[in-house]
């Protein structure tokens, strides 16, 4: 895969989980990135971590889900940086709950971090990259749960229904200036999003083909991959990482 040395490149939920994962690869292959989360002493750990290795990482503390402060991200990193290639909005948040007590503060708090943040992230970053004249790329984390419904989900399934049809629609309307926009949907990863409860995990890892959990460096390299030239003829697709899940009916 070809090197990202001199890319510019903020991973938002890159602290932690898919994020953190996607920063090692991401900065193993020369890309300089912002991990931008609201966990900043996570993200601060983690950008020493790539230094020590010879990499070029900063920490940014942010809540994806205001606006403003995506607009201000985008802002420092262009101006500290001189440049600014390529977002991964992969922030995201759980909240199980019946749709019977799905009041509306439970409804949003997930639509507001993990949808509305897409759409700031896409915003601010493609109005960016046509403002400096850079051919830049995105990356949406979507998620199974965009395609399947699933019990105690509905914020979420639509949160992430959402992405994967901001993923295509703004794909369409940014490939005259050069700009790529993809999606990545996992299945189930071993993050801390999961919980910790191994009854939970095993189940879940049962509706895979092989029966295991996935390793959250699986989903980042799909993503490293939607950031190289390789992938230059990939556009508003939403991948699916998730050990065949989407293919096939669980016994
Ligand atoms: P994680 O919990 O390990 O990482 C999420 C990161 O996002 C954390 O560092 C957290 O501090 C940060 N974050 C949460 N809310 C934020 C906010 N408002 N502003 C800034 N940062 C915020 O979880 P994981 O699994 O790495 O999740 C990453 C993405 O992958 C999420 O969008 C999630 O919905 C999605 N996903 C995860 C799956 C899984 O099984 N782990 C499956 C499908 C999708």
């Amino acid at each position: 895969m070809s090197d990202l040395t001199s890319k510019v490149i903020v991973v938002t939920g890159g602290a932690s989980g898919i994020g953190k994962e996607t920063v090692l690869q991401l900065t193993a292959k020369g890309a300089t990135v912002v991990i931008a989360d609201f966990n900043e002493d996570a993200a601060k750990q983690l950008a020493s971590e790539v230094e020590s290795k010879g990499g070029n990482a900063s920490a940014y503390k942010i809540d994806v889900s205001k606006g403003d402060e995506v607009k201000q991200l985008i802002d420092w990193t262009s101006d500290t940086f001189g440049t600014f290639n390529g977002i991964f909005n992969n922030a995201g948040i759980g909240l199980v709950k019946p749709l019977l007590e799905m009041d509306p503060e439970s409804y949003h708090k997930v639509i507001d971090v993990d949808q509305h943040s897409v759409y700031y992230g896409i915003y601010y970053a493609a109005k960016k990259m046509v403002e400096l004249g850079v051919q830049g790329t995105i990356v949406n984390t979507a998620s199974i749960y965009g395609s399947v419904a699933a019990t105690g989900s509905f914020n979420y399934n639509a949160a992430k229904a959402a992405v994967v049809m901001m993923s295509k629609s703004a794909a369409l309307e940014l490939a005259e200036h050069g700009i790529r926009v993809n999606g990545v949907a996992p299945g189930f990863i071993d993050t801390p999003i999961l919980g910790e409860s191994p009854e939970v995990k095993a189940a879940l890892a049962e509706q895979h083909m092989r029966g295991e959990l996935i390793k959250p460096e699986k989903v980042a390299s799909v993503v490293t991959f939607l950031f190289t030239e390789e992938a230059s003829a990939v556009n508003g697709q939403t991948i699916p990482v998730d050990d065949g899940f989407l293919s096939f009916k669980v016994k």
